[in-house]
């Protein structure tokens, strides 16, 4: 048991929470997650950036004062957090008395050690960024940086000698491998310190800006407001107050940012430590960018991409299992509707949510809905358990070194070798051999097993979803309590629990129609074709056939008839009814998850007394009958041509 102290980047209160604050959010919050469940004591900080230029021209911009303007947006990012399931245990204002009051004794103390000096200063100010240039730094006479208007000032203010510091800093990075990531990080920061480092200027004059921390030394003057912000990672665990809560977080495990404010934790920060003696966090991990292709918002083609509206539309979990899953800690990553869509519909309706219904149903059908007695060495349950060790192992390294993404790439592994393992086993064989009870009831097993163990894997990041699998399989223990070292040794899953079968987990979810289809142009005829031709037909013809992928979502015997099995298929947009003469060569519960491929436009035919709405597609010898399926997986609904 470790202790685990993670911080998000305490966000501007100028503007609404959007994708980016949500997304930084939502990886703290799982790796924090991830933390408590394997039993570290877990100290997970959030909140807001209040002071500054931004916030006080936000405000005069709605001719609020600053103190209410800052009360109204708060409660934006705390209704956000709370929506998306977030599960901080400190919420910090800088506007608050218990930071301002920190920020004061730390500016007091550091100018009586002589690490502030006042100084005259003139030079170029970029308003926006709040930031001094000299002369050569600009660029077309612009902000280097942002490009934007720079204006020339002259100044008394306070410098904060960072200076001092830089041959200390380079050490540090240099003999800390772990302080800044991931590694391309870390070289940026290298290179910026291979110029020299100037002093920090960390006053603003209130005549210029008043909304700040006024310095304790002057009153004419207010702190600058990364100077202030930086400092709550160590005011919420309560630096300089009574009690050893500070000495048992500080210093943090990880300061999670987005890679925009890398040169504020990577060198202000850490040399403000330095001057207040007080060790630096292990690390600083710069995640990338989520960019919304510009192009392809439009306003008049109503296609503008609101990721927060996903969340609400298809599920707080849904949304967070994308955010995780999709960007590689580190690099960019696009965000569409389109991925997102494709992403829940593989992993969590065909992989993950298959699985379990596959699981309940059988055990449902097959032993009367209970999980069976059965002995542990028995060799059918050898490769559960290896996957599940295997996995276990993954997740363990892949949280060690902060990649959340790779915890879910490792689970799914177990995830995809459980349905393997259904096709490999295929227990409605075993079930119809009363010789081979002991296998079926074994692999019923390992698969309740399994399920048992992803529920607990999956619920930091899908706290709600994996509570619904976790009630299907009739676990009647808390899953919060649950501890994923627990989880070995494998086989933990009580005898006689009862499974409770219900709706689908991961119902599927449709494309929505601002999303891009990518449809793609047909081939032109080819005039020249030799169509005059007996038993030929034209290209024409052919394209009068609709022929689309689907996959199987619930397949049934049809009562009275031994050939044939009711389907019902997914083509994407819509559900259908098939019947299909099938029955003798293939067991329904082998096909439920299965893509096929459907002729969609054929007259609806009444079979048996059941409707039928389009043919699928199988071919057949005198050695049997097989489906047709595309070689690898494609969405519901995509034509074949
Ligand atoms: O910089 N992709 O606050 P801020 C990914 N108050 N992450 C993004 C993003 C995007 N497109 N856009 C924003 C501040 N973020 C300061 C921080 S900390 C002591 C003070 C995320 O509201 C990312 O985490 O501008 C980024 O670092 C942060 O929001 C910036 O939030
Ligand atoms: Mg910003």
């Amino acid at each position: 048991m470790g202790k685990f102290y993670i911080t998000t980047p305490i966000y501007y209160v100028n503007d609404e929470p959007h994708l980016g604050h949500a997304y930084t959010t939502v990886i703290a919050d799982v790796l924090a997650r991830y933390h408590r469940t394997f039993g570290d004591s877990v100290f997970f900080l959030t909140g807001t950036d209040e002071h500054g230029q931004k916030v006080e021209q936000a405000a005069k911009s709605k001719q609020m004062n600053p103190q209410e303007h800052c009360d109204e947006m708060v409660v934006r990012f705390k209704s956000l957090w709370e929506s998306l399931n977030i599960s901080h245990d400190d919420f910090i204002r800088t506007t608050e008395p218990r930071h301002t009051k920190i920020v004061k004794q730390i500016l007091q103390s550091i100018y009586d050690a002589g690490e502030i000096y006042a100084d005259d200063y003139e030079g170029w100010y970029s308003v926006h960024d709040e930031r001094f240039w000299t002369e050569k730094d600009l660029i077309g006479g612009k902000d280097p940086v942002s490009g934007r208007e720079v204006i020339q000032i002259s100044e008394r203010n306070y410098f904060f000698k960072m200076s001092q510091h830089q041959e200390w800093l380079v050490n540090h990075i240099e003999t800390h491998p772990k302080f800044i990531q991931p590694t391309s990080r870390r070289n940026e920061i290298l290179g910026f310190l291979k110029q020299p480092l100037g002093d920090l200027c960390i006053s603003r004059p209130k005549s210029r800006l008043e909304w700040g921390i006024e310095l304790p030394f002057d009153s004419d003057y207010v702190c600058y407001v990364w100077f202030d912000a930086l400092i709550n990672y160590i005011t919420a665990p309560g630096y300089l107050k009574e009690g050893d809560a500070f000495t048992h977080w500080w210093p943090a495990s990880c300061h999670l940012i987005g890679k925009d404010i890398l040169t504020t934790h990577c060198v202000y920060w850490p040399t403000m430590l330095k001057a207040m003696g007080l060790p630096l966090p292990e690390t600083v991990l710069g995640h990338g960018w989520w960019l919304v292709d510009e192009q392809k918002m439009s306003k008049s083609l109503g296609n503008v991409i609101r990721p927060l509206e996903l969340a609400e539309k298809y599920g707080v979990d849904g949304f967070r299992y994308f955010l995780v899953r999709e960007m590689v800690l580190g690099l960019d990553s696009s965000f569409g509707g389109k991925s997102f869509v494709q992403r829940y519909n593989y992993d969590l309706a065909n992989d993950l949510g298959n699985v379990l219904n596959r699981t309940v149903v059988m055990t449902q059908r097959y032993l009367e809905g209970k999980a069976p007695a059965v002995d542990l060495s028995h060799p059918s349950l050898e490769f559960p358990r290896h996957q599940a060790e295997k996995t276990l192992a993954g997740v363990r390294k892949h949280l060690e070194e902060l990649n959340p993404n790779g915890m879910l790439e490792a689970i799914w592994e177990l995830v995809r070798s459980a349905n393997k393992y259904v096709e490999i086993q295929g227990p409605w064989n075993l079930a119809k051999d009363p010789l081979r009870r002991s296998d079926l009831e074994a692999t019923m097993y390992g698969l309740l097993e399994t399920m048992r163990q992803l529920a607990v894997l999956v619920f930091p990041v899908m706290p709600g979803k994996a509570m619904e699998m976790w009630r299907q399989l009739g676990m009647n223990v808390e899953l919060s309590e649950q501890k994923i070292d627990r989880l070995e040794p494998w086989g933990g899953l009580a005898a006689g629990t009862q499974v409770a079968p219900g709706d689908p987990v991961f119902p599927r979810i449709e494309m929505p129609e601002w999303v891009d289809q990518d449809a793609q142009p047909l081939p032109k005829e080819d005039p020249k074709m030799p169509n005059e031709q007996e038993n030929l037909i034209s290209f024409k013809e052919f394209q009068k056939l609709k022929l689309k992928v689907a996959s199987i979502v619930q397949a049934d015997r049809v009562e009275g008839a031994d050939r044939l099995l009711k389907l019902k298929v997914s083509l994407g947009s819509e559900e259908r009814q098939l019947v299909a003469g099938v029955a003798e060569h293939y067991d329904p519960d082998a096909l439920v998850g299965r893509q096929i491929v459907v002729l969609t436009n054929l007259e609806p035919a009444t079979i048996r007394g059941v409707e039928s709405q389009g043919m699928l597609l199988a071919a057949s010898s005198s050695d049997g009958l097989a489906l047709l399926q595309p070689d690898h997986g494609l969405p519901d609904g995509s034509e074949v041509r």
